[in-house]
């Protein structure tokens, strides 16, 4: 018996492109989700109206002045379960999610990092690439859990650091590869082929020993 595909919820907090390359990816045919929601925590992302000119619903919540971290993120897990969200993917979401929240979705929250992770976790990641003076840049796709990028790495994709590469130079570089290995990877997540299993990752019934090179 066929699987139905997963109702999709992307998370974005600016432009929204790997956003767009997910819903491209959808529309291709190359991602077997259905685009259910996009939601930000800025009502002036640009990614929104991107999303609503798509034809997908979208929705605001961001965390008022004074509101604490577990109340708004209960919000925000209402919104998927009223959208009957089964996977969501944070793309340029830039809100550290509260461990409950990561629980509630544990196995069905990925995120894109701009960096081989474990290497430069957080903010800043092309900077500190050069700064570090690694030869290789890239973006790493993981399960999210409480651990601030540190959860379980499914996929990365490297790119070569050039020497007149600038930090910019570099993140265009780098998100060119991370439109494709996002919606790769989430069709790996809808269609059952890629699974978490407590902490471990499992691609077709076995325990992935490293990350897949995209
Ligand atoms: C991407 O580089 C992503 O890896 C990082 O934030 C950026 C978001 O870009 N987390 P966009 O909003 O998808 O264009």
């Amino acid at each position: 018996m066929s699987r139905p595909d997963p109702r999709l919820a992307v998370l974005i907090s600016g432009r929204g492109s790997n956003m767009v390359s997910i819903l491209d990816a959808i529309d291709a045919g190359q991602l077997p989700a259905t685009a259910a929601l996009v939601v930000s925590d800025k009502a002036d992302a640009a990614g929104l109206s991107r999303a609503a000119e798509r034809g997908v619903d979208t929705a605001v919540c961001a965390r008022q002045p004074g509101q604490d971290a577990q109340a708004w993120a209960q919000r925000l897990t209402t919104l998927l379960e009223q959208a009957d969200i089964q996977l969501v993917a944070l793309a340029g979401f830039m809100r550290i999610l509260p461990p409950a929240f990561c629980t509630r979705w544990h196995g069905a929250l990925l995120n894109i990092h701009p960096s081989l992770l474990p290497r430069h976790k957080g903010l800043d990641t092309h900077q500190r690439a050069l700064d570090a003076g690694d030869a290789e840049a890239g973006c790493s796709v993981h399960f999210v859990t409480a651990e601030l990028d540190g959860g379980p790495v499914i996929a990365q994709a490297r790119v070569a650091i050039a020497p007149g590469d600038d930090a910019d130079r570099l993140a265009a570089k780098v998100l060119q590869r991370e439109h494709v290995i996002y919606p790769q990877v989430l069709a790996w997540c809808a269609s059952g082929r890629v699974r978490l299993e407590d902490t471990v990752v499992q691609c077709d019934g076995m325990k992935l020993s490293a990350p897949l090179e995209v």
